[in-house]
């Protein structure tokens, strides 16, 4: 069988392809069908002539999303979908599907994620997965080379690892139990079994907020590294990231040019170097004049665009009535994309007073909003690594400065407003500090036994992170929202489909 990703392989052979209908149109004895395959879309003709009756006849009884084979020559064409097009000499219909529900019009969100098991057919939704598995690759890939173990932790679980208030409670034969929320606490444990280590898997939150960034159900990966500290730490996410990003440039070219991704932020960010700074530092920038001065000329700035994209409009709306049919269709595509501008303009003058407010107002020993890791990271094109942190607002097991303030904690912030895809830290490894904060924190002793037996037997300094895969796919896609970088997302008010 031959897969349209092939296509390249078998110009001016004759090939049968198995698919459904992405989208046809007929005009008089010719028919156009947009076939996918899962491996991509090209365009099949189909000549009134040069098909059997019985072949014609199902050619044009298609509708969107029938099942069919089409056997013909393909031709290279540069003007088609993917470079070629297939001259078609027979069709055989597998299925006429029912009217499909998702149609080229613009349907709301609710109504594409109830229909999420066919959405994922759709060209952007295709295109945001295959890039979901090559940064999965690029992972495992990246670990792999480096000696690192793979190990899977559990799932259900008998403690909590980050904070009491995003447990998913569960029950394990009468005793209760929760939903990993991480599988850090029995990675330190493997990574003292064989040094390098990283966990693959999904992790659990029952973050009672609606938001773009958070889901119920996510996937996140682990690495764990005994004799590491915070700064080897940082360094090895830095190469990650860096390898993941150029990983995706490199292989996915295609499907980001398809989600229509401005790949030029994500090239800056394989050559230079990322942003580190420590909390107080981006507690000063987020207060400072220059950041106000920053959002303030922004505000300025789409003051002036809105009104030059109102003015444009005006005049092409004049040009409209006497235009040709062409120029009429270029005016309407026109409009529309200044339409969606001017709302995000919208959009941007309801932030933006808020973020400099929130900014402006910002208190040391906060923890940062959306909006202050948004305003924090326009300033700059590479991510941003915050380290030592107020230790109030961060987990028990993180290793504190020698002040006894600071957590030796780091976030990765992600530029272009998508924050957080990194949380990490070098361990507390001493028994009798790490048995105090697990007191602080009201923590139960003894579900915390064994972790405590790491500090007792043999402990070295360790360090390690956790990379949430959604926002990673959200940010290499450039999609607004993680519901659409899983195939079934779970997150609040959303179980089904
Ligand atoms: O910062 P977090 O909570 O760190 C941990 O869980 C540590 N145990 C990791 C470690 O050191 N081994 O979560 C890590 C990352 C976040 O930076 C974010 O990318 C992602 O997991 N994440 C979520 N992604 C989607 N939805 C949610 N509700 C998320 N919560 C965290
Ligand atoms: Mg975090």
């Amino acid at each position: 069988m031959i897969y349209i990703n092939q296509l390249a392989n078998h110009v001016d052979n004759t090939v049968t392809l198995k698919g459904w209908v992405y989208n046809y149109r007929s005009s008089g004895s010719l028919v156009f069908i947009e076939m996918r395959d899962g491996t991509g879309i090209t365009q099949c003709v189909v000549a009134k002539d040069d098909v059997s009756e019985q072949a014609w006849e199902a050619a044009t009884s298609l509708k969107q999303e029938s099942s069919l084979e089409i056997t013909g020559t393909v031709k290279a064409d540069e003007r088609s979908v993917g470079g070629h097009e297939i001259h078609v000499s027979d069709v055989n219909v597998i299925q006429i599907a029912e009217d499909y529900p998702i149609t080229p019009k613009d349907h709301g969100v609710e109504f594409l994620m109830n229909n999420r098991h066919l959405w994922l057919r759709s060209q952007r939704q295709w295109a945001a997965m295959r890039v979901r598995n090559e940064i999965i690759f690029a992972i495992h890939t990246f670990f792999q080379e480096r000696n690192f173990v793979q190990m899977d932790s559990p799932i259900f679980t008998g403690n909590a690892a980050e904070g009491s208030t995003t447990l998913f409670e569960t029950e394990f034969f009468e005793e209760p139990a929760y939903l990993a929320q991480t599988g850090q606490l029995y990675g330190e444990a493997m990574a003292m079994a064989h040094a390098l280590i990283y966990t693959f898997g999904p992790t659990f939150r029952a973050e009672k907020s609606k938001t773009r960034r958070h889901l119920s159900e996510f996937w996140m990966i682990e690495p764990e590294m005994a004799y590491y500290d915070l700064k080897m730490n940082m360094d090895l996410a830095e190469d990650m990231i860096r390898f993941i990003v150029k990983t995706v440039l490199e292989k996915r070219k295609a499907e980001l040019d398809i989600l229509e991704r401005d790949t030029s932020k994500l090239e800056a960010l394989v050559e230079n170097p990322f942003i580190r700074m420590t909390y107080t530092e981006a507690v000063d920038i987020l207060t400072s004049d220059a950041t106000a001065q920053m959002l303030d000329d922004m505000m300025d700035s789409r003051k002036e665009e809105e009104k030059a994209m109102k003015q444009e409009r005006e005049e092409i709306k004049k040009e409209h009535g006497s235009a040709k049919k062409w120029r009429k269709n270029q005016i309407d595509a026109r409009i529309k994309e200044i339409g969606s501008r001017l709302d995000q303009i919208e959009e941007d003058y309801r932030n933006i007073p808020q973020w400099k407010e929130s900014a402006q107002s910002f208190e040391w020993g906060n923890d940062f909003g959306g909006s202050d890791e948004t305003v924090l990271t326009m300033q700059y094109d590479v991510p941003v690594m915050v380290t030592h942190w107020p230790a109030e607002i961060k987990a028990f097991y993180m290793k504190r400065d020698e002040s006894g303030k600071h957590a030796l904690g780091v976030d990765v912030l992600a530029p272009e407003g998508y924050g957080e895809i990194i949380g990490g830290s070098q361990r507390e490894d001493d028994l009798e500090l790490m048995h105090e904060r697990i007191e602080e924190e009201g923590l139960d002793k003894e579900v915390f036994e064994w972790y405590l037996d790491l500090r007792r037997y043999g402990t070295v300094p360790h360090a390690g992170f956790g990379l949430g895969l959604e926002r990673t796919v959200a940010w290499l896609c450039g999609l607004a929202h993680v519901r659409e970088t899983i195939p079934f997302p779970r997150m609040m008010g959303r179980l089904k489909p």
